[in-house]
């Protein structure tokens, strides 16, 4: 399938080492975060364990501390490190030009949000 892609913001809208939030209609929001390297990643804004908000979690190297009860999410896959286990969604990224985009359609899909998440 080809991608669509949506200019979302400008990697220099993203804090270093933090992220920024792409709110959805109905559904959970997309965190989009830059790492030291400028390397930007996109996640669901749920991590994998109860749900906490990635978003507003600290990036070191190419993963995300959870604010809630501090797993480390992978940037790349939105998996837990172990001994954790779960994964949360991913979504493609697109950088060009200093500009930020994200799927289109993958932005639209419904999310598989229990996918990975731990039992409450
Ligand atoms: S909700 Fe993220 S570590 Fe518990």
């Amino acid at each position: 399938m080809s991608n669509e892609w949506k200019v979302i913001c400008r990697v220099d809208d993203i804090p270093v080492l933090g992220s920024r939030v792409v709110q959805r209609k109905d559904q959970p929001n997309v965190a989009i975060f830059r790492n030291s390297e400028d390397k930007v990643f996109a996640l669901l804004d749920k991590c994998p364990h109860k749900g906490g908000p990635l978003s507003q979690g600290i990036v070191f190297g190419e993963r995300v501390a959870c604010p809630l009860h501090n797993w480390s999410i992978e940037l790349n896959s939105g998996c837990a490190v172990a001994p954790d286990e779960g994964c949360t969604q991913r979504f493609a990224v697109k950088v060009e030009n200093g500009e930020v985009s994200l799927d289109l359609h993958e932005l639209n899909a419904p999310s598989d949000v229990a996918k990975g998440l731990a039992a409450a």
